[in-house]
């Protein structure tokens, strides 16, 4: 049977975070969230839950998660939370659902906007 470097009995996280990473070239009929500013986003967040401790937890960036209009696309498993962020959001608030669940409603991806 293998092993697992780091130790881990079972696959899998607590929680799992995609960040849309994905980028167009200019001009191109959809926008994308690379231009948005999803990595340096990403590097935020990564940095802040590192900072907490939070273990269990995998955050990385995925291709286009096709909310496009929506972006910065995030989803947070096994929630299913789709979040529409802000490249200068404070990232107080994901740490926060990271760390126990707290949903932030006000960056819920809502068509209404
Ligand atoms: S480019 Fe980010 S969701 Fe499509």
């Amino acid at each position: 049977m293998p092993t697992d470097p780091k130790g881990r009995d079972v696959p899998g996280y607590g929680r799992h975070v995609f960040i849309c990473g994905h980028e167009r070239p200019e001009g191109a009929t959809r926008p994308s969230c690379k231009n948005r500013g999803s990595l340096e986003l990403l590097t935020r967040i990564k940095a802040a839950a590192r900072e907490e401790g939070l273990r269990e937890i995998r955050i990385q960036k995925s291709g286009c998660l096709d909310f496009c209009e929506n972006g910065i696309a995030c989803v947070v498993y096994p929630e299913g939370t789709w979040y529409r962020l802000q490249p200068q959001l404070d990232v107080g608030s994901i740490v926060e659902h990271l760390k126990n669940g707290t949903v932030d409603t006000d960056l819920l991806m809502n068509f209404d906007d």
